[in-house]
This record gives C-alpha cells, structure tokens and sequence, in this order.
C-alpha cells in the first residue's frame, strides 16, 4: 500500500513541498503519496489526529502549527527541542516522534550548496522569532568564532542569547541599532520583514569583504537581499535551498534514504522561471 505523507498549515495553497517531495519520490523510487492538507487556524491538533488514524506515516508543518506541532511530540529529538518546535512528524505504533529540520537544511544549504564555510566565522542572525531560535542550535554546532544575534527589540535577542550561549561559544544579543562598526561573514535574514518586503534598518560596513548574505524568504529579491548587494556582499541567497534541504531531512528521517537535492533545486528554480 502506497504510503501517505502531507504537509500541514493554513494557509497552504502555494507550498512547495509536495512538488518537493514528488520529485524525491520519483528519483528515489519510493512508493509515497505527498499532499497539502489545510487545517483549521483552531483546528491543528485534530487534524494531525485525523490524519494519523487514517494510517498516514508522517507530516511536515508549516506557519502558524510548529509549535503546536512539537507539543505534540511522545519523542521529541535534540534539535525539536532546541527550536522549541517541529516541521516533521512522524507516526509509528506507539506514538509520535517530532523533529525540526529547518536548521540542519539551512546549515546543509550554506555548506554543501554555497561553499560558506561557517566554523571560525563572525555569524550574524537577524531575528529573535521562531525562525532565528530553530537555526540557533545547528549553526553554532558548526564552530562559528562569533554567533550574534541582533533584533529591532532587543530584549529579544538578549533572551534568545542567553538560552544558546554555551562554554565553547558566546552569543551574544543587541538591537539593529547597535550594529554600528561591526563586520561579519555570513549575515543571515531570520526576520519576517521580507515577506512584507520591508528593509530593516542596518548600518553601512556589516558585509565584510567576501561575506554571504542569506535571506529565508525565497521566490524573490528581497529588500534585505538589495541591501546586501548595495553594502558589498560577495554572495547572495534567498531560502530555496534551505527549502529543499530540510525536505530531504524530512524525507530521510520517514523513508531512510537521503535524496539527492541539486537537480531538485534546479527543477524548483526553472519552475519559478517559467512562473516568470
Ligand atoms: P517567525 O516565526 O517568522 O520568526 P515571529 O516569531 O513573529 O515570526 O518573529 C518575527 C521576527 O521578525 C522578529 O524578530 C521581529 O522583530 P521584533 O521581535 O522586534 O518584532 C522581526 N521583524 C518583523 N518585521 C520587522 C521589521 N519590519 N523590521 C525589523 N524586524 C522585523
């Protein structure tokens, strides 16, 4: 019997995952059904129920369920429970294993896509909300020499900080109005100001000389993006990567097989083209 996967969220209409994991699907041979479920903004955790009893396998979530996603976890894995919340679900006799993907797929993506090198490197995480907490955990894993994370509302940064900070490396938290006369390698977008397309306010000199500037927003140049070519980034990358990439997680942890994500990536970019 076919085996069947979903991803949850409202709204969904425009997801990617299901052309994502069709594709991975058909390069790796695996009998599985993908589809996009909507579920009631009041309505998560029965859907979740509904479809589990239903004898579907695993669920990747989406805005606004992954914290009500992890909470539903009977075993939670290390980097759930770092993020404080889960993208993937996966259903088996005695209960529900919940994961976050995101962060090793935005990791995977600056390594093995980009070519950024992230151990001994000055990171800098724009952002205080569930996006910048899921990424915190896996980049840090990485050896940075320096992770700071910067927020319009301080207080956020400087709680987020003192939540990661470890003996083998110190985040540190500040407002956007405190960047001044700092330059870092890797500078990456975790804010939702793009999807608004609004620019966050930055001082001149943050892009140092070769550095990657990464945006999770994918689908378009966004403002920060233009920012970043302005201030001299040497490369820049919108979040279809990371996309991809924490879907092959997914797609390992339910099917143990790891996709090959390069010319899923490809086929992604010539299908927003044609969109064009
Ligand atoms: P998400 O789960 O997508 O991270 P969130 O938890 O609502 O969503 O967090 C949104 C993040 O984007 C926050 O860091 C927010 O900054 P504040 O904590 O100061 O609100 C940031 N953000 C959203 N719009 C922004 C804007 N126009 N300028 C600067 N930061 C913005």
């Amino acid at each position: 019997m076919t085996d069947r996967y979903a991803v949850v969220g409202n709204p969904i209409a425009h997801s990617q995952s299901p052309r994502i994991h069709r594709l991975f699907a058909a390069q790796t041979g695996q009998d599985m059904d993908y589809q996009a479920l909507l579920a009631p903004l009041d309505g998560f955790a029965a859907a979740v129920a509904q479809f589990a009893a239903a004898g579907g396998r695993g669920l990747n979530v989406t805005l606004p369920f992954k914290q009500q996603a992890f909470q539903l976890g009977t075993r939670i894995s290390e980097r759930a429970r770092a993020a404080g919340a889960a993208n993937t679900l996966s259903f088996s006799g005695d209960g529900i294993l919940v994961d976050n993907t995101d962060g090793p797929g935005l990791v995977r993506d600056l390594v093995l896509n980009l070519g950024c090198t992230i151990k001994g490197k000055r990171i800098l995480l724009l952002g205080a909300g569930g996006a910048a907490r899921g990424v915190i955990r896996p980049l840090s894993l990485e050896g940075p020499r320096q992770l700071l994370i910067a927020n319009r509302n301080a207080d956020r940064a400087g709680e987020l900080a003192g939540r990661f900070s470890s003996p083998g490396l110190a985040i540190a938290g500040c407002g956007l109005d405190q960047l001044g006369g700092q330059g870092f390698d890797l500078v990456i977008n975790a804010t939702s100001a793009g999807l608004s397309n609004a620019a966050l306010d930055l001082p001149a000199g943050l892009f140092a000389p070769g550095s990657v500037a990464y945006d999770m927003v994918y689908g378009r140049e966004t403002a920060f993006l233009r920012q970043a070519r302005a201030g001299g980034a040497s490369v820049l990358a919108d979040g279809l990567g990371m996309l991809v990439e924490q879907a092959a997680e997914s797609f390992l942890l339910w099917r143990g097989v790891r996709p090959d994500t390069a010319p899923v990536l490809r086929q992604l970019r010539q299908d927003a083209a044609d969109r064009r």
